[in-house]
């Protein structure tokens, strides 16, 4: 048996591997919130010459047609139209919370960043009464980025005409896959003619940016239907394309049929998935795409990138605003309550619904950088050497030549670079560079 399927067979089907964030979001608590509040209410931290970090506005929006089998984020598909005022209220109470808090007073925002659930499920009008409150309080006039995700069976043309006006640069738009078969069973709300009606419409409105998701790996998944999915996905031609791999978290409704019912797992192995993610990184890279991390391909010369994952990889500050949301705020993690009343119930208050923190250590927050931006698929020594003072060559010696004698990077010329083995598992990689009193926990 070679190596690979010994790999393979020791990673089990349920659970994640995508690691978002460090430390492991299980030791984030209660007790940490203090100096979450802390960290909102004294000045904001600044560099050498001054400057406070890049500031970031996430705004999850979770509402949805219909909840995929394989989803794992916080979302409604059952929410009424009052519902969703009352909600959007609670949003824009909480970014005008925030406004006149030590550590954010003056700032703008740097980057903008509309996910979910569909952020496109909301009408033009929600939206624009959304972002008038919100402007009364903040300006993303500069950002450099506001991104927004779409579900191509949401969109109208008069509805990407508002989510234009709105300032957005970068269209992200979930399409996984054209087969209509595997998007059936993978319980998405659209088919492959909404995706295309859509797509004609995203391009006569134009925006600065679009960016198509593809899943390698849905339930049905073919050698055949995936060599056509990313032929069609190259035909649309997007500026940049992400290229997921099927994951199957725990809370989905896949991974309760197999823990529950004992159904076999109906996604193909890890091994077939890499090939599949491998295969269209080839096909990206011949049709003129750069690889751009592990899982993006971008055209640069249409100045395509992800400067959300990049500011935030690079320890920005980001305000995550809505249920569930994750923030980061002068060297502290926290999160909003996960459940809708827990949420609305203390804006309507007039408190942040927080739920759970973490005070990071300047370690973890090397750490932390480290791990996130060994995703783009090589790290800079000098970067570490002159933001911690630290040399990653030695901090990280052990879990570097792991990877080395694995096969899965190479370290040379002041910079640890992934091999194309190394990129396409990096997920699974990166608890090799964890503290160990972090590695055999619950990721979640
Ligand atoms: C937060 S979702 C929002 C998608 C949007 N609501 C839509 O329906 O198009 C963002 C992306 O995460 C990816 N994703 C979601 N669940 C996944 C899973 N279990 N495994 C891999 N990728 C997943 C999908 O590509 C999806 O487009």
């Amino acid at each position: 048996m070679d190596l690979e399927v010994l790999n393979d067979s020791s990673e089990s089907e349920v659970g994640s591997y995508f690691v978002a964030n460090y430390p492991p979001f299980s030791v984030w608590s209660k007790n940490d919130i203090s100096a979450a509040i802390e960290a909102i209410d004294s000045p904001a931290p600044t560099d050498a010459k001054g400057k406070t970090a890049p500031l970031g506005l996430y705004l999850h929006i979770p509402f949805c047609r219909k909840r995929c089998h394989f989803c794992y984020f916080r979302v409604y598909t059952g929410k009424n139209s009052s519902d969703i005022e009352n909600y959007l209220e609670a949003l824009a109470t909480e970014t005008a919370l925030y406004a006149d808090r030590e550590a954010l007073k003056g700032r703008e925002f740097d980057f903008v960043y509309f996910g979910g659930g569909t952020p496109s499920y909301l009408s033009g009008d929600q939206l624009k009464r959304l972002i008038e409150k919100i402007s009364k309080h903040w300006k993303w006039d500069h950002a450099r980025e506001v991104t927004f995700e779409c579900e191509p069976g949401t969109l109208k043309k008069s509805k990407l005409e508002a989510i234009k006006a709105i300032g957005v640069t970068r269209l992200s738009v979930g399409v996984e896959h054209f087969d209509d078969e595997i998007l059936e069973t993978g319980g998405r709300a659209h088919k492959s003619a909404e995706v295309f009606r859509a797509y004609d419409w995203v391009r006569e409105v134009g925006f600065p940016q679009v960016n198509i998701d593809l899943i390698a790996g849905m339930i049905g998944e073919t050698q055949a239907k995936w060599e056509d999915a990313v032929a069609k996905a190259i035909k649309l031609d997007p500026d940049s394309i992400t290229i997921y791999q099927m994951e199957i978290p725990h809370n989905t409704t896949i991974a309760r049929g197999i823990k529950d019912d004992g159904q076999a797992s109906p996604i193909a192995s890890w091994r077939q998935r890499r090939a599949w993610a491998d295969y269209a990184l080839c096909q990206f890279e011949s049709a003129g795409y750069v690889i751009n991390g592990a899982y993006t391909v971008v055209k640069p010369e249409r100045n395509a990138g992800f400067i959300y994952r990049d500011a935030l990889w690079q320890g920005a500050d980001m305000i995550g605003t809505g249920v569930a949301s994750f923030s980061h705020l002068s060297g502290v993690h926290y999160q909003n309550a996960d459940k809708w009343e827990g949420y609305v119930d203390p804006l309507n208050r007039g408190e942040l619904p927080l739920s759970r923190a973490h005070r990071v250590s300047d370690r973890e927050r090397l750490t932390r950088e480290v791990v996130l931006q060994l995703k783009l698929g090589e790290i800079p020594v000098d970067y570490f050497q002159q933001k911690f003072g630290e040399d990653i060559l030695q901090v990280f010696a052990a879990p570097i030549a792991s990877l080395e004698r694995d096969g899965f990077a190479t370290s040379k010329g002041g910079k640890v670079s992934l091999t194309r083995a190394g990129l396409l598992r990096v997920d699974a990689l990166l608890p090799r560079f964890f503290d160990p009193k972090y590695t055999d926990i619950r990721y979640t």
